[in-house]
């Protein structure tokens, strides 16, 4: 009986502690992007502990969790955006159809072009709605005159939800516009450079529902061509756009798998917790 109860104890306790081995598909048949015993640090501090995580060709991936359990750190893994931060040191393997991203051979803005990234808030450049969008694509060199960039430019803003808002203002600055019109900015500034990947870091935090609609609506067109990856806090959003759901859970890829599954079927009892609301 004594076991019994000792057995059922520490049942209950591995439910509730990240397990060593991530549980769930962490890899898949398609990879157009593979993380592999990720770890990252801030100085001395760990913030992402060994984590193993495919990214499938036209997939969507939402990465669910806590605050401060290391979404953003594992985010930015992605495209080197930790390495602008001071300290910031990753070990492991990231790797771009095959190809390591962290090689001293890579051209790390040509990396961003094809990893592009959107951010919780926006940050438009300080010049017009129109240099927003056309810079990326007139340094990365893919239109060769100013009628293709007009046609870049107006289709970036149409896919964004934004073109009709904007159309007669091109010219005025792009931090004149609302909070949820910068966001919407910012993305059409990220597909302007036709990018393989998009990293999303809580893209619809700052928008109104209508904006929020138009942006997965825009996120459901993009995947049939690029992969996504969203770091969300609404289950909500994270069930209805996702193709798999990774939860996370102080700095461990706690589990992953088919978005339906997480949300219906969770393995671990901190997923369970979490999605049922019970702690995050
Ligand atoms: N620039 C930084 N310098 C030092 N520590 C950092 C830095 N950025 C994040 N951290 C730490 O790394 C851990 C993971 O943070 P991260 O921002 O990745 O979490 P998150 O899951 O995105 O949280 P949130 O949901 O609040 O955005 C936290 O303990 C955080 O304090
Ligand atoms: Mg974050």
């Amino acid at each position: 009986m004594a076991e019994m109860t000792r057995k059922a104890e520490e049942t209950s306790l591995s439910r509730r502690q990240p397990p060593e081995k991530t549980v769930g598909e962490i890899f898949v048949e398609n990879p157009k992007m593979t993380a592999r015993n990720v770890d990252i640090f801030y100085g001395d501090k760990q913030a992402i502990n060994n984590v193993t995580l495919d990214v499938g060709a036209g997939e969507i991936v939402a990465f669910v969790g806590p605050s401060g359990c290391g979404k953003s750190t594992f985010l930015r893994s992605f495209n080197r955006m930790n390495d602008t931060i001071e300290g910031c040191r990753l070990e492991g393997e990231v790797k771009i159809d095959g190809q390591d991203i962290y090689d001293r051979k890579i051209d790390v803005v040509s990396l961003r072009a094809r990893v592009g990234m959107v951010f919780q808030k926006p940050n438009p450049f300080p010049k017009s709605i129109y240099e927003n969008i056309a810079y990326g694509p007139r340094i990365h060199g893919l239109v060769d005159n100013k009628v293709e960039l007009d046609e870049v430019v107006e289709q970036s803003l149409e896919r964004a939800g934004l073109w009709t808002e904007v159309k007669d203002r091109l010219d005025q600055p792009g931090t004149g516009l609302s909070g949820g019109q910068q966001q919407r900015l910012c993305i059409a500034r990220a597909i302007a450079v036709s990018p393989e990947v998009i990293l999303m870091d809580e893209p619809c935090s700052a928008l109104d529902p209508i904006a929020t609609a138009k942006v997965e609506e825009l996120m459901s067109e993009l995947r049939q061509q690029y992969s996504i990856i969203i770091v969300t806090h609404s289950m909500q959003q994270a069930a209805r756009i996702s193709d798999r759901t990774a939860y996370f859970h102080l700095g461990s890829l706690v589990e992953v798998g088919d978005t339906r599954q997480i949300f219906t079927q969770p393995k671990h009892g901190l997923t369970e917790d979490y999605i049922t609301g019970r702690f995050g």
